[in-house]
């Protein structure tokens, strides 16, 4: 379907390819329904989109306002102080900083999980202590065992991602603090809550105002998978102002582009938008995860991100099925098997609408039990539900850790069969002043 997709970017290094790779060269990149980048589908809005649009050129002609701008911004919208908040092009812009400035000589880490936590303190030669999470308790991170393999490492800086990449797992809020404090003595901990806004499990759920008070505590958010806007680049860390301040003394004045500076303005008139979108992705989560958990040989993990990981029956191969769904299929998922801690029999794949998820089942169902058996996999769309529908359980979420906190939300039903089967300025005035 996707017809020419040259495999070797699949099998290039540590991360996915992008979207433009696959696109160059006569690729078939926009055919592609994408299970690999983990992106919110429901936001931006269309109306987002269409002034990103209009304004295209004054974006790109002119200057952005500084990060200070921007950042105070987001910050108004959030409910944060701005001394407690820096700003990064991508929170993998903070990562890289907060490795140079923060970690002296050790780092321990959780694996599998996002390659930069490794990677990037590696590539500047400091110890990387890695705590594998293990399958048999579905990646759940045990917290006494960390914290004593912390203690026997004697490692200086601990990371934990909450909720977890690739498996989605979510070590609830108490438990967090209870970390934080029972660290106090590291240079430094940190909390990566990139997925955080995708979280139902509970109504209270970030550590980044505690983070603020703390001597030693970064907690870090990427803005690109909640915002669904992963090309723009933008995320901010929140800690004490010193921390704060030190990492923002590194950064470029202009480091955040005018694309960024548009939507962080746009935010405040599309709140309702944004929670309503967290909202379908959450029941698209359980839907998804159901279907699939109904696939004869499939184990799907428990997930609180915008992506389910799975592991495919023994002794198959996910570069295989990944090859086979992007050239016949044109569905493009993330075989785990260049994340450190985790191998090829596992995928991460992102939550997608229904439509989307219809064409992942009937490719995984031909990998998995041949086309001659396709009439045992549903071929029909789940039925779209309705957003007043009753039975469904949606977060009430706001962004980040702003007062107004989520309602609890009813527990995860357990899976059914299958059916059988400064441009702102010019835009708003003097607003961005
Ligand atoms: C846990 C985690 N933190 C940070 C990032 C980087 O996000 P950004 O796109 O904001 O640089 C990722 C990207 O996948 C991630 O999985």
């Amino acid at each position: 379907m996707a017809g020419s997709i040259d495999a070797s970017l699949l099998r290039q290094n540590a991360h996915s390819p992008s979207f433009f790779a696959l696109n160059r060269d006569g690729g078939h990149g926009a055919d592609i329904v994408d299970f690999c980048i983990p992106c919110n589908p429901y936001f931006p809005t269309r109306d987002m989109f269409g002034r990103l649009r209009d304004n295209l050129e004054t974006i790109l002609k002119y200057y952005p306002s500084g990060a200070d701008t921007i950042t105070a911004e987001l910050c108004s919208t959030l409910g944060l102080n701005p001394q407690t908040v820096a700003m990064g092009n991508g929170s993998t812009e903070l990562i890289t900083w907060i490795d140079h400035l923060l970690v002296r000589d050790s780092l321990a880490i959780p694996i599998p999980t996002f390659g930069r936590w490794t990677d990037q303190p590696m590539e500047t030669g400091k110890r990387v202590d890695m705590f594998p999470l293990p399958e048999s308790r579905d990646f759940n991170l045990d917290l006494e065992s960390y914290i004593a393999f912390l203690r026997e490492r004697r490692s200086r800086v601990a990371v934990i991602c909450n909720p977890n990449n690739p498996d989605g797992g979510y070590l609830p809020r108490q438990d967090v603090i209870r970390m934080m404090d029972a660290l106090v003595d590291l240079d430094l901990v940190i909390v990566d809550e990139s997925f955080i806004d995708f979280v139902d499990a509970e109504p209270h759920t970030s550590v980044a105002a505690e983070a603020t008070i703390r001597p030693n505590v970064i907690v870090l958010k990427s803005l690109g998978k909640n915002f669904g806007l992963h090309g723009i680049r933008f995320g901010y860390l929140v800690a004490n102002p010193a921390l704060a301040g030190k990492v923002r003394s590194m950064l470029p004045k202009w480091n955040l582009n005018s694309f960024a500076e548009i939507v962080v303005f746009l935010l405040k008139e599309h709140r309702a938008e944004y929670q309503q979108s967290l909202q379908r992705l959450a029941m698209d989560r359980r839907s998804m995860a159901r279907q699939l958990a109904a696939m004869p040989g499939l184990k799907v993990f428990p997930s609180q991100g915008n992506f389910l990981l799975v592991k495919l029956p023994d002794g198959m191969s996910g570069v295989q099925l990944r090859d086979y769904l992007i050239n016949e299929h044109g569905v493009f998922v993330r075989e785990c098997g260049n994340k450190l801690g985790s191998t090829s029999s596992f995928l991460r794949l992102v939550v997608r609408p229904p439509q989307d998820v219809h064409r992942l089942l009937n490719g995984l169902g031909a990998f998995l039990y041949g086309t001659d058996k396709a009439h045992l996999i549903s071929t029909s769309p789940p039925p779209e539900m309705r957003m007043d529908d009753p039975n469904r359980s949606y977060p009430n979420r706001d962004f980040g850790y702003t007062e107004q906190q989520p309602q609890h939300r009813q527990q995860v039903p357990p899976p059914t069969p299958l059916r059988t089967a400064s441009p702102v300025e010019a835009m708003y005035g003097t607003r961005a002043g």
